[in-house]
């Protein structure tokens, strides 16, 4: 399946032949600016939670998309106020069947709150199983949690944050990439703001010596996995 990075959190999955967007903020990045969002189409649109650096260019792509939502029930009602009727919500713990395959909703460690303040509900992270098998963790600290993932789902890759400060750091990467059962990681939440910089060598470093890999693409690199 193909991977497409946009920069953060974002990433375009195509899975089973339909294109999955999560988490798009692209607009506001400053290290994303050769991207054009217009030209961005998903049939599907995953929140992890209600941060705006999550959230900023949902409604314009999921309106030219005609994409349905895939968040928790508060994210779900939030844009569905602002005319984004299709959506689909999810609650921890909770998987539901879509065209594409499966997702189940799984705990994150952070805070949700929508940009106008609206509460977001609580924040978490996906496991899709479609032509491939993979778990994007959203905004998270390092949790014990990650232990059950691998008793849902044998994993072909992982998006995990390595960024520090707002996340878990690469070290604690590390630990999860262990906890989740998963040899291949994509890094995320890192680099775009000045809290979150990382040194991109170490971090490739500390999951080597761990007998893993660490990913990070190119804004607008698309990978075959
Ligand atoms: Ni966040
Ligand atoms: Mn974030």
């Amino acid at each position: 399946m193909e991977l497409t990075y946009y920069g953060h959190a974002t990433f375009l999955a195509k899975v089973n032949g339909k294109s999955l967007l999560f988490d798009p903020f692209i607009t506001y990045n400053e290290l994303a600016k050769h991207i054009e969002v217009a030209s961005i189409r998903a049939d599907y649109v995953l929140i992890s939670h209600g941060h705006q650096d999550h959230v900023a260019d949902v409604a314009p792509i999921a309106k030219a998309s005609d994409a349905t939502l895939i968040a928790n029930y508060e994210i779900i009602s939030w844009f569905a106020g602002q005319g984004l009727e299709k959506g689909h919500p999810l609650n921890h713990g909770g998987k539901a069947v879509f065209d594409f395959g499966t997702v189940k909703f799984v705990n994150a460690v952070h805070s949700s709150v929508l940009p106008d303040g609206t509460y977001g509900g609580n924040p978490g992270g996906f496991i899709v199983y479609g032509d491939k098998t993979f778990y994007f963790a959203g905004d998270t600290a390092l949790t014990i949690d990650m232990q059950l993932i691998p008793r849902f789902a044998t994993l072909d890759f992982a998006i995990l944050p390595i960024g520090d400060n707002f996340t878990m750091g690469y070290e604690d990467a590390v630990m999860a990439a262990e906890m989740i059962g998963c040899k291949k990681i994509i890094g995320m939440h890192y680099d775009t703001f000045a809290p979150i910089k990382i040194d991109h060598a170490k971090a490739k470093a500390a999951f080597e010596a761990a007998g893993k890999e660490l990913h990070l693409l190119e804004i607008g690199q698309t990978i075959v996995l």
